[in-house]
């Protein structure tokens, strides 16, 4: 019996070629996350070996692919990078309520130039889209579309210019993995785009995400990275919304919505869990907080996720400016 494991860019796999089974051959793989994962028999009678049966009884791939990851020396596993953007809140200029921090966006783009990161996810409330925020008309009849579309298109087009401005980031840095997780300011555009019967004005369609190659997550959706999901929050609020988040989904999850960064473990039979609130990178000074002190705060995520799925958060704050990353002092410019 022989065996040959080995990886290429999809996938790590193993073949084992049985002598005196018929000369049957079985063949075991699975995606680095562990997620898609698949085991052929030829001829389909042949008996399992041992080291497989975990994965084929259970139907699990990762039992499949941590059986074979298990054997892949240290030095042949490809872990992943990602930086994790919460609430940029991008407005045009002028804004009463929205709009990006100029600082803290500074020392996110000079953070993609340092970590040259895999991948790049932005979890949501990309813009402030004031325009379109059922509030302004609570007291009043929203006017009819023809007024509205300039002031959304002003929202457009600063959101899309700094869109333009990350994705150049990017593809500097090598970067090609692209995400977002749909913001509840978004969802003000998927309203709008409804209540007008105007499908180009959902939030997706102007941002030009399937244009930009972005992988797109309605909201209240996750996406994943590795073992850890990413939504925008908001499924539990409140004090302690780690807590409740990491209690409510038995998994680990990062999210932004709440503006403040906050973080809680649990140990469950079924392994460590954690949820990481990862702050803002908007201006934090609003009309609607009428001075109102808040808990919010700048900052981003790093997460390094090895092949396994495994993962290490790092929760980069940014205080006047100024954040440290690798060790290294990184200040606004
Ligand atoms: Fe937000
Ligand atoms: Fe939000």
């Amino acid at each position: 019996m022989s065996i040959e494991r080995g990886r290429d860019d999809e996938r790590v796999w193993q073949r084992e070629d049985v002598s005196g089974v018929d000369g049957s051959v079985c063949e075991g793989w699975g995606d680095e996350r562990g997620e898609r994962a698949d085991t052929v028999c030829v001829p389909d009678v042949w008996p399992v070996p041992d080291v497989w049966k975990g994965g084929v009884v259970w139907g699990s791939a990762l039992a499949v692919s941590d059986t074979i990851l298990g054997d892949v020396p240290e030095s042949e596993v490809k872990s992943e990078t990602w930086i994790v953007c919460p609430d940029t809140h991008v407005a045009p200029v002028g804004s009463v309520e929205g709009g990006i921090d100029p600082r803290a966006d500074s020392v996110l783009k000079q953070a993609i130039r340092i970590v040259r990161p895999d991948g790049f996810v932005h979890i949501g409330d990309v813009g402030e889209w004031e325009s379109a925020s059922h509030w302004q008309w609570t007291k009043r009849k929203r006017p009819p579309f023809e007024f509205m579309k300039p002031l959304i298109m002003a929202d457009v087009r600063a959101v899309n210019k700094w869109l333009d401005e990350i994705d150049r980031e990017l593809d500097k840095a090598g970067t090609t993995k692209r995400m977002v997780t749909e913001g509840n300011h978004e969802v003000w555009c998927d309203n709008f785009a409804i209540e007008e019967a105007r499908p180009e004005f959902g939030a997706k369609a102007l941002m030009r995400i399937k244009e930009r190659g972005w992988e797109w997550h309605e909201h209240g959706e996750f996406a994943k990275i590795g073992k850890l999901n990413l939504t925008h929050g908001g499924h539990f609020t409140g004090l302690h919304h780690a807590y409740k988040t990491v209690l409510g989904l038995s998994a680990s999850c990062m999210y932004g919505h709440f503006h403040n960064v906050e973080s809680a473990h649990v140990m469950h039979l079924g392994g460590a869990h954690g949820a990481w609130a990862i702050g803002c990178l908007c201006k934090m000074r609003k009309k609607f907080l009428g001075g109102k002190p808040t808990s919010w705060s700048h900052a981003f995520g790093i997460v390094h996720v090895e092949a396994n799925g495994q993962f290490h958060v790092e929760v980069v704050d940014i205080f006047d400016g100024v954040a440290y990353m690798y060790g290294r002092r990184v200040e606004a410019k």
